[in-house]
């Protein structure tokens, strides 16, 4: 067979085109984070996304479309999943016009610079807010059609989360099924999702299966902890073995679309998580469990390991949920499911160690000392002076031509200062205070080639926190010029610290 020169040229292109199908399917999972918004003391748009960069958070997800959480998020790579919130369904579902508004304001005004890859049309619709059931998948087709005009619709994918609730006699996985009676939406709405490269949304708790099975789920299974292989569940129909409650959760949905015919729909988890403080009446609702559930769960996702139906299908994952939300209603656990306080601290250090991965146990609880804003500068140089002086921190950084001596000011300096003595503290309480013009933060303030001890750097290395000036009892008292608590003289930070280096390195020797 001769073949010409256009039909290699298809040929190409078909194998290309295979190529990257092929790739597709084996895309790697990720884990992200949920956003939720209900604290009295919510951060700023900027320290949210500051957390999410020192945190190493490339997904989230929002439960709504926040124009100046957007605009934060703008050219930071971050990947974002943002939601049609569920008072709006009716309106969207029924108005063609008022969908293509809606795509107008929240996703045409914030693309490229905000990478928008999903929109989440409401929340649990079907068992949150039944009524608006019969126009959620005209929803997902008005909002499809307006991505469509605007060429966005190869981008941003168009789905919607589901409670696990709707997924019946979801053991064994196999003989799992969709309550029929929202056949009339499951069945156009996988048409939609099959026919747009969309994802299945599930929210998958295994906490809540746990507790209301009554101790006929072992603690262990629904933590993805190794259990004693009696304990092991195996479907008898599949003969599968599943380790952990997670897994079979997310097999009984692939069951349950292939139940009605649909067997190339992939699955995202929009929401688990662990609660870490409940009532007295939700006993596991602990920090131990919860750090063991997620470091579990984020482990068992990056893996890439997949379900015991499809091993290694990319199931990627969005824990629930960035902070801790204390202005949520209901029992103590329900404000207890973030795994970060209003001020970025951690609720635990999670059990991940491969540094610059997400959330890895030696990059959280990272905080930084700074000078206060608005302080007052004599303050700051006073205390500067004390920190390079009796404080014994290295400030040669700060020398003329050295990484930190730009910008020339007292409270970049100062800020450089203030934290590596609070870092050589090991951060403890008190270490970072300098009589009140110093604050902790989770932000890094390292600057160009100014990196801060304490800094977890872009390739994810801590900097070096051992390199501090030489040590010695002796210079506590004597060893440097202006004394911490003393009236700032005229004297130049410069020269106290040049005083300072060269006094302590004279007495070194
Ligand atoms: C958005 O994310 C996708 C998926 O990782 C990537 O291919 C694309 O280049 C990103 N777009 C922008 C503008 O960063
Ligand atoms: C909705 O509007 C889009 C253009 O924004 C159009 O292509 C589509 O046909 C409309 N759909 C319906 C059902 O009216
Ligand atoms: C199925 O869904 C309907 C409508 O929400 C509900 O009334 C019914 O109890 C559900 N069935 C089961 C077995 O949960
Ligand atoms: C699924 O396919 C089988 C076999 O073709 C058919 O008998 C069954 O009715 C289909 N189910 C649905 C819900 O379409
Ligand atoms: C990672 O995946 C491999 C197979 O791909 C599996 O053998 C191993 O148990 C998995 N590890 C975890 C922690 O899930
Ligand atoms: C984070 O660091 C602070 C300061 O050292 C400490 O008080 C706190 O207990 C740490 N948090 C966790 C979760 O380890
Ligand atoms: C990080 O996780 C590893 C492995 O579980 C553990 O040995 C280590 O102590 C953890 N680090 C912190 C700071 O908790
Ligand atoms: C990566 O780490 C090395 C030290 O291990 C450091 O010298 C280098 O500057 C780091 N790169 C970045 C981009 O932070
Ligand atoms: C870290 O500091 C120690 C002690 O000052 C030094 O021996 C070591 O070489 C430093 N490591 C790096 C990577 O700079
Ligand atoms: C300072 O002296 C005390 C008591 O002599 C000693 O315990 C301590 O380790 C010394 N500290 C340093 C930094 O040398």
């Amino acid at each position: 067979m001769v073949i010409n020169t256009s039909q290699m040229a298809l040929l190409l292109l078909l194998c290309l085109l295979g190529v990257a199908s092929a790739s597709t399917s084996n895309e790697e999972s990720f884990i992200g984070v949920n956003i939720g918004t209900a604290l009295s003391d919510m951060p700023s748009p900027t320290q949210v996304v500051a957390l999410l960069k020192a945190q190493n958070i490339r997904h989230v997800r929002l439960y709504d479309a926040d124009r100046a959480m957007l605009t934060a998020l703008a050219n930071t790579g971050i990947h974002v999943t943002i939601s049609v919130p569920n008072d709006q369904i009716l309106g969207i579902g029924q108005s063609n016009a008022t969908a293509a508004n809606w795509v107008s304001r929240n996703v045409i005004a914030h693309v490229p610079a905000t990478n928008i890859t999903a929109i989440a049309v409401g929340s649990e619709v079907l068992t949150t807010l039944p009524n608006a059931a019969p126009v959620l998948v005209s929803a997902l087709k008005f909002i499809y059609s307006a991505l469509v005009a605007a060429n966005l619709d190869a981008q941003i994918k168009v789905s919607t989360p589901h409670s696990s609730s709707i997924i019946l006699d979801s053991f064994p996985p196999s003989q799992a099924f969709f309550n029929r009676t929202w056949n009339p939406v499951m069945i156009p709405l996988l048409k939609f999702l099959q026919s747009t490269g969309s994802h299945l949304m599930l929210n998958a708790y295994p906490y809540y299966d746990y507790i209301q099975a009554n101790g006929v789920i072992p603690l262990d299974y629904a933590l993805f902890q190794p259990l004693q292989p009696n304990k092991e569940a195996v479907d008898a129909n599949t003969l599968l073995h599943y380790t952990n409650v997670f897994d079979a959760l997310v097999d009984a949905s692939y069951f349950a679309m292939s139940e009605l015919n649909f067997t190339n729909v992939p699955v995202v988890v929009t929401e688990t998580g662990w609660p870490s403080k409940g009532d007295s009446n939700e006993p596991d609702a602990t920090t131990d469990n919860a750090n063991t559930y997620n470091s579990n769960l984020i482990r068992h996702v990056l893996n890439n390991t997949g379900t015991p139906k499809h091993p290694g299908i990319a199931v990627s994952t969005f824990i629930y949920e960035l902070y801790n939300e204390d202005s949520r209603p209901g029992p103590v656990s329900e404000k207890n499911w973030g795994l970060f306080d209003e001020n970025g601290v951690p609720t635990y250090i999670l059990h991940l160690t491969s540094a610059g991965t997400v959330l890895a146990n030696d990059t959280a609880n990272q905080t930084f000392c700074v000078a206060k804003e608005g302080a007052d500068p004599k303050l700051l140089q006073a205390a500067l002076d004390w920190a390079c002086g009796p404080g014994r921190v290295d400030c040669s950084p700060m020398l003329q031509g050295k990484p930190c001596y730009e910008p020339d000011n007292v409270i970049a300096h100062a800020t450089f200062a203030f934290n590596s003595y609070y870092q050589r503290m090991a951060k403890s309480l008190g270490a970072c205070d300098f009589k009140g013009v110093a604050a902790i933060t989770t932000t890094d303030p390292s600057h160009g080639s100014c990196v801060v001890l304490g800094s977890v750097g872009r390739n994810g290395t801590f900097t070096n926190t051992t390199s501090l000036a030489p040590s010695s009892n002796s210079t506590t008292t004597s060893g440097c010029p202006v004394p911490y608590s003393a009236p700032v003289g005229a004297g130049s930070f410069t020269a106290s610290l040049i005083m300072c280096v060269l006094v302590v390195s004279m007495m070194a020797l």
